[in-house]
């Protein structure tokens, strides 16, 4: 077995992590749970034990094998250096490192096989190019990328549990007359949408929409992909939707892509027009599948390379925690 520790255990990702590796039955001989000095002392259930969670230092890697970070990414540049240092791999779930040359960026259904370049640091994708690519990864590998056009349907999880609990208590508010404070979003997430996510960057983009650009390119190794995104938080609780249009080198049919999707690990086609079954959040959440329906011909084009397609899967395990354990899997 392996000695694991999870950094920023008591947060939503972390929490997710702690369960995954145990529904998983991860080889785990010991396991070291780490926040911040607030959470030390308490404890979370593993395998049906109390392990106390301890506050993270500088010497908390000393005999650990596999270190699952999801504590934001000052904190991960601060301890990448003591974590490799003990030894420990450092799965890293911020965007510190994502885009380093010497860090693999992973999704195991994706691009496995970069694990095997890493120095001691394994990226963990965005969480919508995660879902995004689980399903345009075998299409791709199949008829040949070109472009992709996206607009995200972002649950309120993405901010974490703080944002999952604003959309809750904002909704009661709103529905009893009172005054809304926003705090985790930028204006009112109950009963509207907010058209951005993240910070802007010169060119009118979000930083969250230019990941979903760099990280595909970096794990599809399509250096010239095109990307075009709008990323838009909507009040759903934890997962992702996003509405796409891709076009291919070749043609490809509804019907090829469908059988694709059907074959393709780590994704479900959902794609039922019998009984207007298509993939929706409710049914993606606590799912390790990423749905993916209404696959339909583009008929902008007159041609048979542009494809559109629905996908959703819940940002806190396909996004985060399971795509981090499923890299601990590949070790
Ligand atoms: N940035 C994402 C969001 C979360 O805000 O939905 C995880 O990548």
């Amino acid at each position: 077995g392996f000695n694991v520790a999870v950094a920023g255990a008591t947060g939503a990702v972390g929490v997710e992590m702690v369960k995954t590796l145990e529904k998983r039955n991860f080889p785990v001989k010991n396991l070291k749970l780490l926040a911040s000095a607030r959470s030390a002392g308490k404890t979370m259930k593993f395998k049906g034990e109390d392990v106390v969670i301890e506050e993270m230092t500088h010497d908390s890697f000393k005999g650990v094998d596999i270190a699952l970070f999801s504590a934001g990414g000052d904190i991960s540049r601060e301890y990448r250096p003591f974590v490799v240092e003990s030894g420990a791999v450092m799965i890293d779930n911020s965007s510190a490192f994502r885009m380093d040359d010497d860090v693999p960026l992973v999704v195991p259904e994706v691009n496995a096989e970069d694990i095997k370049l890493h120095k001691g640091v394994i990226a963990n994708p965005n969480c919508t190019t995660a879902i995004m690519l689980v399903a345009v990864a075998p299409l791709h590998r199949a008829k040949g990328l070109r472009r992709i056009v996206a607009a995200t349907y972002q649950a309120a999880s993405g901010a974490g549990a703080k944002g999952m609990h604003e959309l809750i208590v904002q909704a009661r508010e709103v529905l009893d007359g009172k005054a809304v404070n926003p705090v985790a979003f930028a204006h009112q997430i109950a009963f509207n949408l907010i058209p951005h996510i993240d910070a802007f960057k010169e060119n009118g983009y979000t930083k969250e929409e230019l990941k979903m650009l760099n990280e595909s390119r970096k794990m599809l190794h399509l250096p010239e992909l095109l990307v075009s995104c709008t990323c838009v938080r909507i009040p759903v609780l934890r997962a992702h939707s996003e509405a796409l249009n891709l076009e291919f080198e070749n043609d490809i049919t509804p019907e090829e892509a469908r059988a694709i999707i059907e074959a393709a690990p780590g994704v479900q086609l959902v794609d039922d027009p019998a009984d207007k079954r298509y993939p929706m959040p409710l049914d993606a959440t606590e799912k390790y599948d990423v749905l993916c329906g209404r696959i339909r011909q583009d008929i902008s084009r007159n041609d048979k390379r542009g494809l559109d397609i629905f996908v959703s899967g819940d940002q806190v395990l396909k996004g985060a925690a399971l795509n981090a354990v499923q890299i601990a899997e590949l070790l």
